[in-house]
């Protein structure tokens, strides 16, 4: 079967959808030509405290550079995703905890979770938390992490999660920047019957960042382990909730006041802490959750996403939470006990709806058709993708074997920077390519523009741009709002650059051909080139080290690293497996190198700067075409490198 091959709407989805064709037509005209009718609109599904004056008041020239949606009205996100809910639906859950060991989910219906934020919100206020304030949450996927999250925005309080993968030194780095004083963790994560150390992780964090310090850490006991403990600064979540009120008024909040910040990988440097507001991010994130999902209410949802990453916060919890759904969370992994975990989730808890990324996709694929042996499946009605390119083998197989060639599937491209999905189809609208993200979403107006910041019309591959402001957009990034409008708006005047290749075909779909710079994407998660190189170069017998991305049957992409030891080193077995030890110690496992490549030398040219194209060629065994190599300071560089290529390979 062709990539190309068209998948019609089917006729029964279209019919009963939030949006078919002639309605994504008619709509996204009016979103692009009259944004301010539109989403004056679509604001309507939030419940505000304070009605706005303005709706868009958006500039991206860097001139008289300003986002703001919704200026004047105030609201509150915790009321938006619960209070609103509880007169029709209290009873009706809001999540399906799903363990790590099969066999022991819990219910929470709107009620329930309704009390325990109104009670941990009340908790952080005991603990002297105040609007404004940097709550870090890094915990496992629990119902508290959800519940911390919604009680950090009942009070107006910034929750900044931290993947329960990242390294104790990441983790610190994190907190030490956004200068939260308090941290809610675990005392352990459960992930595939292993146990992750979070407070043990915690513990290490507060000590790497000496008297810049935290000074109160909230402990979730999960696991029950033994953990250390400091009186003055430990506290136990079940004693504090058990003395805690389950009524706490949500406060009003502006829409542009902070919501959450983020940390994501760019090409250069440390994380950096995107920032996302009130209105708009929850606006966006709960249209698109109805329309692209085409949420239907009463449809039980399942987003795999981890609550670290965007796709956990819009999709797992915001989106799907303000418009009074039912999710399943699972703590574990897809292939944990076995491949077909996954499935079994699915039928036991009749997921109508599964949002997932290719990662687990192509993980599953490996093993034939095990992943759904002696499964039902017959609850499933939308498919959906997220997070990197999906090859169409795998779209194929997604939609043949999980979706039994019934479901649609909803490839959506979008970054944490979006805050929701950009790109992508409506399943009651759309004719489905695999493979591609298919059209905008209302509001959104990609382009495309050569290097030198051309507008390409029609058939064409270039650098993906965004030429106006969708109420979704991050803000800022925390401390330093002038490295954000250099980041996103400079590279091509007045534009928001995504990092992102695309093409266009002749219907006018996109196809996302991946990052143009030097951001990884290894299964699904982000990482820039730059921090596994600090990382690399911070062990103390490597000189140098440049990292590049290689195709990946499973992850998508792999992590190739180039080192160079110091003079008086000897490459080993012993030192490879100690580097890579290293890495995720710096990190985190998500960081394990793939390859490590020794190296007498680097290409560079005759300024010093890492050829990374040459690399990227080498890596991937293309030792033709490595275009012009006559700005290198050493052209017999290459002839090393593809000679020790070959010698690994
Ligand atoms: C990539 C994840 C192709 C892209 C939501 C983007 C995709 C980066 C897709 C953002 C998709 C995301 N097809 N590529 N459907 N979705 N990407 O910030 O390179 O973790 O720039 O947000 O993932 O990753 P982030």
């Amino acid at each position: 079967m062709s990539a190309d091959h068209l998948y019609p709407v089917p006729p029964a989805v279209a019919q009963h959808a939030h949006i078919d064709a002639p309605r994504y037509q008619a709509l996204y005209q009016a979103s692009i030509s009259h944004p301010e009718q539109f989403w004056a609109e679509q604001a309507r599904r939030i419940d505000w405290m304070t009605a706005f004056s303005q709706v868009k008041q958006t500039s991206f020239d860097t001139e008289q550079f300003g986002i703001q949606w919704f200026t004047g009205g105030q609201l509150n996100v915790s009321a938006n995703c619960l209070d609103r809910h509880l007169a029709e639906r209290a009873e009706q859950t809001a999540i399906i905890w799903e363990a790590d060991e099969p066999g022991s989910a819990i219910h929470i219906s709107y009620r329930e979770l309704h009390a325990q934020v109104c009670r941990f919100a009340n908790v952080l206020k005991q603990q002297g938390v105040v609007q404004g304030d940097v709550v870090t949450l890094y915990m496992p996927m629990i119902p508290e992490v959800v519940i911390a999250m919604l009680a950090c925005t009942r009070i107006g309080a910034i929750h900044s999660v931290v993947f329960g993968g990242f390294s104790p030194e990441a983790l610190s780095s994190r907190i030490g920047d956004c200068g939260s004083r308090i941290v809610v963790t675990a005392d352990e994560g459960c992930r595939a019957g292993r146990r992750i150390p979070l407070k043990a992780n915690v513990d290490a964090a507060i000590e790497l960042l000496g008297d810049r310090s935290v000074n109160q850490v909230i402990v979730v006991r999960h696991t029950g382990a033994d953990v250390a403990w400091d009186a003055r600064r430990d506290h136990d979540y079940d004693q504090l909730m058990s003395r805690a009120e389950a009524h706490c008024p949500p406060l009003a909040m502006d829409s542009e006041a902070p919501l959450f910040i983020l940390y994501t990988s760019g090409s250069t440097g440390q994380p950096k802490g995107i920032v996302h507001t009130t209105a708009g991010y929850l606006l966006y994130a709960a249209l698109t959750h109805e329309t692209v999902f085409d949420y239907q209410p009463g449809e039980t949802y399942w987003c795999t996403a981890d609550v670290g990453w965007i796709t956990g916060h819009s999709y797992m919890v915001y989106g799907p939470l303000a418009n009074g759904c039912t999710s399943v969370m699972y703590e574990g992994v897809p292939n944990y006990p076995d491949i077909t975990r996954m499935a079994q989730i699915i039928d036991s808890h009749k997921v109508n709806i599964l949002y997932t990324a290719p990662t687990a996709i192509r993980a599953m694929m490996a093993q034939g058709d095990a992943a759904v042996q002696g499964a039902d499946g017959s609850s499933l009605r939308i498919l959906g993708s997220a997070g990197e390119p999906i090859n169409p083998e795998a779209w194929n197989w997604f939609h043949q074997t999980v979706g039994q060639g019934r479901c649609p599937i909803v490839d959506t491209w979008w970054q944490t920077e979006t805050g929701g999905i950009m790109v992508t189809p409506l399943p009651g609208a759309t004719a489905l390519k695999p493979g591609s993200a298919t059209r905008p979403f209302f509001g959104v107006r990609p382009a495309l523009v050569d290097n030198e910041g051309q507008l390409l019309e029609g058939e064409a591959e270039g650098n993906l741009i965004l030429l106006d402001s969708w109420p979704g957009q991050a803000r800022s990034i925390h401390g330093d709002h002038s490295r954000f409008i250099e980041t996103y708006f400079s590279t091509f005047k007045g534009v928001y650059f995504t990092g992102d290749g695309a093409r266009r075909d002749a219907d006018g779909y996109y196809w996302i051909t991946g990052r143009v710079d030097d951001v990884l994407n290894v299964s699904g998660h982000r990482m820039g080139t730059a921090e596994i190189e600090s990382a690399l170069v911070a062990h103390q017998q490597v000189a140098e080290a440049a990292v590049v991305g290689v195709a990946h049957d499973i992850k998508g992409q792999g992590i190739y690293a180039y080192v160079t030891l110091n003079a008086d080193v000897q490459p080993s077995e012993s030192l490879r497996i100690e580097l890579i030890q290293w890495v995720r110690r710096e990190i985190g496992p998500i960081a394990t190198p793939d390859c490590i490549h020794w190296t007498s030398g680097l290409p560079k040219t005759r300024s010093g700067k890492i050829m990374r194209r040459i690399l990227r060629k080498i890596a991937a065994a293309e030792y033709e075409g490595l275009g012009d190599l006559s700005t290198l300071a050493d052209p017999a560089v290459v002839d090393h490198l593809i000679n020790e290529h070959r010698r690994i390979s």
